[in-house]
């Protein structure tokens, strides 16, 4: 794996024909994560089935495998089979920890790592990671004694952590982030005392639940779900996993499929975790068409499969900090689909979206800019006038993955032609998009 592997691959993108057919997307990112994370400190065998082959998940296999864990070969289609080392089972490893582009492999190893006692350890990444903000985990671990140094007062990578005996605290976050709650909740498993941690919004829960699943002593109260308490001294045991598909991929043919006449897809086997379905609500405040089926729930994570259907004259939308949260990887092909949709539609209270791989609210008013679009960038957000026909244009992906993929599909609504510079940034979270690209399209 090269995280730079994609900065050469240009793509010409020929907008015409419906998309059809049933795909299945590939495994949930955040959850692929997690489930390598846990099983690694877990005690025994824990099996993945569904795990995301792609780049990001691949980072945090070859960060555990350094510090001694055995992981099987990440081949899709295949169960991995991790052979957990139990809480404090970690190595020194003797190389830096390469965390690509993955911002939730860096920032959930911080949390890991700093009770790690008397082990150093140097977490780096590609240059979209070193330049993201890491102090907002580093600072609510420090309240627990951890040691982390870095440039820029600790807040950008290279990091240098030293283990140390953690103490609980109770934490209030000032944004509403999976990744430094995760991180908090990592630290907790081995710190004296409990640890509690105050979210101002509900962010994804998938620790929350996998962390119980594997044994750990973790409550959930206070309103609506947001203060999560861990009290340390549970073993976690290896467990059966089994991801289910990214809403988040699985958005791209959403939008796709709602705006693209005569198009009808099913997506099949599709994670509906309410903390993460932003996208669906914003699909009926639009007026698309979708049916949601087979619903159920697979190793405690809702599940179910969508189709879609074409739908002529979808409506505006205004989004806020009340749903961001949900939805806040799907801000970039939601910015495409206002471009089509009868009205003005105003996406606020979204400034997390800066400091994500790329600055995706410049990156997509830039892009969609350059085809014509009618979308100016506010500091928090995009106000969008949708009706404009976008033309084709020399499009970028900035390296970005999810900015490739939603260009990928503002391509198939523009006239003209298209190109998409650094296309293949989609590996870092779906390895085969392009493929299903193809598949789909008449
Ligand atoms: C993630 C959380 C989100 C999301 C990211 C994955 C996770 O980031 O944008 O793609 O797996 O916890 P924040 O927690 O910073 O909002």
């Amino acid at each position: 794996m090269s995280v730079n592997t994609f900065n050469q691959s240009s793509r010409e993108l020929h907008p015409g024909g419906s998309l059809s057919g049933e795909i299945q997307v590939p495994g949930d990112k955040s959850i692929s994560h997690r489930a390598l994370l846990f099983g690694s400190i877990a005690e025994g065998l824990t099996t993945i089935d569904g795990l995301l082959p792609s780049e990001d998940p691949l980072s945090t296999a070859s960060c555990l495998r350094s510090m001694g864990v055995q992981i099987s070969q990440i081949v899709s289609g295949q169960k991995i089979q991790i052979n957990g080392v139990g809480l404090d089972g970690l190595k020194e490893p003797e190389e830096i920890l390469n965390c690509g582009n993955s911002g939730t492999t860096m920032r959930l190893l911080m949390g890991l790592l700093v009770g790690k006692e008397n082990r150093h350890f140097v977490l780096t990444g590609d240059k979209s990671l070193r330049s993201r903000p890491m102090e907002r985990v580093g600072h609510p671990l420090k309240l627990m004694g951890a040691e982390i140094k870095g440039r820029s007062k600790g807040n950008l990578a290279p990091l240098s952590i030293y283990g140390r005996k953690l103490h609980g605290a109770v934490i209030g976050t000032p944004v509403a982030s999976a990744q430094v709650k995760s991180a908090i909740l990592l630290a907790a498993l081995t710190a004296s005392g409990k640890t509690t941690v105050i979210e101002p919004k509900h962010s994804r829960d998938h620790s929350e639940r996998m962390l119980k699943a594997f044994g750990a002593n973790l409550q959930v109260g206070g309103e609506m779900g947001r203060h999560i308490t861990v009290s340390p001294g549970s073993i976690l045991k290896g467990q059966s996993i089994v991801v289910p598909g990214d809403i988040s991929s699985a958005a791209f043919w959403l939008i796709a499929g709602s705006f693209i006449p005569g198009s009808e897809i099913t997506i099949n086997n599709v994670g509906l975790n309410p903390t993460r379905t932003g996208i669906l609500e914003v699909m009926k405040m639009m007026g698309a068409k979708f049916e949601v089926f087979n619903k159920r729930d697979v190793t405690g994570e809702p599940v179910g499969d969508i189709k879609v259907f074409y739908s002529h004259g979808l409506k505006a939308f205004t989004i806020d900090a009340e749903i961001i949260p949900r939805l806040v990887d799907e801000v970039p092909i939601l910015s495409v689909a206002a471009c089509f949709c009868d009205g003005k539609s105003q996406i606020k209270d979204a400034s997390e979206l800066r400091v994500k791989e790329t600055d995706r609210l410049a990156v997509m008013a830039r892009q969609l800019s350059s085809m014509g679009a009618d979308i100016k960038e506010t500091p928090d957000g995009l106000t969008i006038q949708g009706g404009n026909k976008l033309k084709g244009a020399k499009l970028d992906s900035e390296t970005d993955h999810r900015i490739a993929m939603s260009l990928a599909i503002a391509a198939l609504l523009a006239e003209g032609n298209s190109t998409l510079s650094r296309s293949n940034a989609s590996n870092v979270s779906y390895p085969n998009f392009w493929e299903h690209f193809e598949l789909l399209r008449n």
